[in-house]
């Protein structure tokens, strides 16, 4: 890949033309079609989906999100509806959104991320997938997978037989060497490299000892994160041959920017969306004045 500084907002990824780089990150949009009745996806170049596993989840008992002083704690648990209901009344109604949809699929097995993208393969809706190893409020599958490459290596592979379309791997930040996650994942047929999923995080309260979420340890995002993902992004996309989309510690034009200098070809933008639903508009709009594209 060649790079041009100040980076293009215009991006060519996954041989489309995207007029912007911005990405909804899975599990703060929805599947899209939420946030198309609000409005407020101008800006947006791809909506990526809440996780979509074979049977439906009704995820972690609350309290499952706590907000810190600088930045959210979630440990949702993968909740969602199960792949058939997302095939059968979700992806019909997804099929209106105005940019393209990347689907978030996770398991607890490594055959389980393959058999869900096979039924979801009889849907045209949606361009492609991210495939969720990283995960780090489950006990069966999540990040436990995203650390060991040879797990990455098959979850990719099986992905791969199951379908032409282009899919990501979402890997973890906490363990393992992240670089050798993503060399795994390419080498089993990803066709890019999402950098990254939540760093653990835990916030207690200390007139009962007791963690505020009932999982105890949770996922962390903040723009204060942003250093540690600019890292993982450069050394990532410095090993491997396929795109990196970033995902992690944005809340402003000049950290989408920075994120595709260090090496992104898109770029995740979830908990600032919680507070500003107009988010990505108001990316694009600093970023073109930044850089005059
Ligand atoms: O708890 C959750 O559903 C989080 C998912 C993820 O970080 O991938």
């Amino acid at each position: 890949m060649t790079f041009s500084f100040p980076p293009a907002i215009k991006r060519r990824f996954w041989g489309q033309v995207f007029e912007s780089p911005v990405m909804l990150a899975s599990g703060t949009a929805g599947f899209g079609h939420e946030l198309l009745d609000l409005n407020c996806l101008s800006g947006v170049g791809a909506v990526v989906s809440k996780a979509v596993t074979f049977k439906p989840r009704a995820g972690n008992p609350p309290p499952r999100l706590f907000e810190t002083s600088f930045g959210l704690l979630n440990s949702i648990g993968l909740a969602n509806p199960g792949v058939h209901h997302v095939l059968q009344h979700i992806l019909p109604i997804a099929a209106d959104l105005p940019c393209p949809l990347l689907i978030n699929v996770a398991g607890e097995s490594v055959s389980e991320f393959a058999d869900v993208v096979r039924i979801l393969e009889s849907s045209s809706v949606h361009l492609g997938y991210e495939i969720n190893v990283s995960c780090p409020n489950v006990a069966e599958g999540g990040a436990a997978f995203g650390v060991d490459p040879d797990v990455v290596f098959r979850v990719a592979q099986g992905v791969s037989n199951a379908t032409d379309r282009p899919f990501s791997v979402k890997l973890t930040p906490n363990g393992g060497d992240i670089v050798q996650s993503a060399e795994a994942a390419v080498q089993g047929g990803a066709s890019a490299i999402t950098v990254c999923n939540t760093f653990l995080g835990m916030h207690i309260d200390w007139r009962t000892g007791r963690s505020v979420i009932k999982r105890r340890v949770a996922g962390y995002t903040s723009p204060a994160l942003l250093p540690l993902v600019v890292a993982k992004v450069w050394q990532v996309s410095n090993a491997i041959s396929v795109p990196v989309i970033s995902s992690g510690g944005v809340s402003c034009g000049e950290d989408v920017l920075q994120l595709l200098a260090a090496g992104a070809d898109m770029v995740q933008v979830g908990t600032r969306l919680m507070r500003r639903p107009f988010a990505a508009a108001e990316l694009m709009d600093e970023m073109k004045k930044l850089t005059g594209e």
